[in-house]
C-alpha cells in the first residue's frame, strides 16, 4: 500500500511537473506565433505587392498581340470603373459584371477552343445566383457567311432586348456586315472553316455552345442556321423554350444504311450499335446538357476518328452522346420544322412564290401532335428551315399577321 502510495505522490509531482513544462512551452509557442505571424504578414503584403508588379509587367512582355489588345481592354474598363468610383464596380476585369457577362458588348475573345471549352465547362457548386438572374436564350448562327434573314431576325428580336443573346459562327475572315444598333452588332465568335459533312461541323457548333455558356444568364442554346426563320414571335418562343423540362435534339433510331449502317464497329467498346442515333444537326439544349457537350472529349474523338463520310458526325455525334448519358434530359424531337417530303439528300427550299398564310400556318400547327412537358400539344415547331434569300421579301409582309411579329 505505502509503496503504492509512494509511486502515486511520486507519479503526481511528475505530473505536476510535466503540467508546468507543457504550459511554458505552449507559451513559447503563443509568443513565438504572435512574432511570426506579424513579421509574415508585413512580408506578405510586401510579396503580393511585387507579385502583383511582376505578373502586370510580364503579361505586356510574354503575351501575345492578341492577348495584349483584350488586356488592354480590361484596363480600359478599369480606368473608367475608377472615375466612376462606385465602390464594388471597382476592379476592372475581375469586376463582377465581366465574370458573369464577359462578352456582352463584343463576342470576340483571345482565347484558344482548349482554354475556351475548359472555361466553359466550369459550374457553380453554390445553389442560387448572387444576381437578380433573368434567363436567357442564346440564338447561335451557323453560317459560312451572310444572313439573308437578318432583317426578319432583327425584327423579331426588337424590343426583347435582355431576354436574348446571338453568337454568330461565319467563316473566319468574313465579316457581318450591320449597324451598330443590331443586335447581331459585334456578335461574331472566333471561328475556324468548317468542311461540310466533316467533323469540324461538330467542333464549330460545340465552340458556339462554349461562347454562349461564357454568359451565366443563358439558360436555353438553339443552333441556327442562315436559311432558318422563326415561325413564332419573341415571347412565344421565349416561354416555351424557357419553360420546358426537356432540351429537343432530333434523336432516333435509323436502320437503314443511312443510319445504323453509319456505325463502325472500330467505336466499340465505347459505343455500341444500339446506343448509335441519328438526328437533324439543328439542335436546342438547355444549360446543363450544353455544359455535358462543351465537356466531352471522349466521345467526340471516337468519332474524329471513325466517323467521316458517308458518316457525318453533325447527325449523330450529339442524338448518340446524349441518348447514352442524358437521355432522360431530351424530348428526342427537333423544335426546327424541315421538309424532306422531296426525297434525296436535301431537304426542300422555299423560294418567294411557297411563301403564303396557309403555309405558315401549317408548319405552326399542321395537325400532328407531339409532346411537351408530358402533356400533348399541336405547336411542335418554332422554327424552320430552308428559305431562299429571295423569300424574305413575302416573310417580312406575312410576318406580323401571321408571326405576329
Ligand atoms: C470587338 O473586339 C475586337 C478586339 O478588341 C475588335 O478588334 C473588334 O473591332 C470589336 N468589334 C466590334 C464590332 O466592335
Ligand atoms: C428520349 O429518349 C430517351 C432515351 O435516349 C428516353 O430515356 C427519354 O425518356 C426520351 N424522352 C422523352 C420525352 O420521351
Ligand atoms: C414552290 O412553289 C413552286 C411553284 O408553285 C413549286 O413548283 C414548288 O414545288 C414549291 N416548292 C416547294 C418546296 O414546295
Ligand atoms: C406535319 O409536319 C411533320 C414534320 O414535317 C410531318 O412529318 C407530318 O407529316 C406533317 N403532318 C401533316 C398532317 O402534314
Ligand atoms: C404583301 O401582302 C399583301 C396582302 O397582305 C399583298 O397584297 C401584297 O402583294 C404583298 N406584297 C408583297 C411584296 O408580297
Amino acid at each position: 500500500m505505502a509503496r503504492s502510495r509512494g509511486d502515486k505522490e511520486e507519479s503526481e509531482k511528475y505530473l505536476g511537473l510535466l503540467k508546468l513544462v507543457q504550459i511554458l512551452s505552449f507559451l513559447v509557442v503563443f509568443v513565438a506565433g504572435i512574432i511570426i505571424g506579424l513579421s509574415t504578414s508585413s512580408h506578405m503584403n510586401q510579396y503580393f505587392t511585387s507579385q502583383a508588379v511582376l505578373l502586370s509587367s510580364t503579361n505586356h512582355f510574354a503575351a501575345a498581340p492578341v492577348t495584349a489588345d483584350f488586356e488592354s481592354d480590361c484596363n480600359i474598363v478599369q480606368q473608367q470603373q475608377k472615375q466612376q468610383q462606385s465602390g464594388d464596380q471597382v476592379g476592372g476585369c475581375l469586376s463582377f459584371g465581366k465574370f458573369i457577362h464577359p462578352t456582352e458588348s463584343n463576342a470576340t475573345h483571345g482565347m484558344s477552343d482548349s482554354e475556351l471549352f475548359w472555361r466553359a465547362s466550369m459550374v457553380p457548386y453554390k445553389d442560387g445566383y448572387p444576381f437578380e438572374r433573368t434567363p436567357k436564350v442564346a440564338f447561335m448562327f451557323l453560317t459560312r457567311g451572310p444572313l439573308p434573314m437578318l432583317p426578319l431576325w432583327e425584327r423579331f428580336f426588337r424590343g426583347h432586348d435582355k431576354l436574348f443573346s446571338i453568337y454568330v459562327h461565319a467563316l473566319p475572315g468574313y465579316k457581318l456586315d450591320v449597324s451598330q444598333d443590331s443586335p447581331f452588332y459585334a456578335r461574331q465568335i472566333p471561328s475556324r472553316k468548317v468542311g461540310w459533312g466533316t467533323v469540324e461541323m461538330a467542333d464549330a457548333e460545340k465552340r458556339l455552345l462554349a461562347n454562349a455558356l461564357l454568359d451565366f444568364s443563358n439558360e436555353r442554346f438553339v443552333l441556327l442556321s442562315e436559311s432558318c426563320i422563326p415561325v413564332y414571335n419573341f415571347p412565344t418562343v421565349y416561354s416555351y423554350l424557357i419553360g420546358s423540362a426537356h432540351s429537343f435534339v432530333d434523336s432516333y433510331d435509323d436502320p437503314s444504311r443511312y443510319g445504323r449502317g453509319r456505325y463502325s464497329r472500330k467505336m466499340r467498346p465505347e459505343i455500341r450499335l444500339f446506343q448509335w442515333r441519328k438526328g437533324s444537326q439543328w439542335f436546342e439544349v438547355q444549360r446543363k446538357v450544353a455544359i455535358y457537350i462543351v465537356s466531352d472529349t471522349k466521345y467526340l474523338s471516337i468519332f474524329r476518328k471513325y466517323c467521316k463520310p458517308a458518316c457525318y458526325p453533325d447527325e449523330h455525334y450529339i442524338p448518340t452522346y446524349l441518348n447514352m448519358f442524358h437521355g432522360s434530359l431530351n424530348a428526342n424531337r427537333s423544335v426546327t420544322w424541315v421538309d424532306w417530303s422531296m426525297g434525296g439528300p436535301h431537304p426542300a427550299t422555299f423560294g418567294p412564290e411557297n411563301i403564303t398564310e396557309s403555309f405558315i400556318q401549317s408548319i405552326r400547327n399542321n395537325g400532328t401532335m407531339c409532346l411537351y412537358n408530358d402533356d400533348q400539344t399541336s405547336m411542335c415547331y418554332l422554327f424552320a428551315r430552308k428559305f431562299a434569300p429571295t423569300a424574305l421579301k413575302p416573310l417580312l409582309n406575312l410576318s406580323a399577321k401571321v408571326m405576329e411579329f
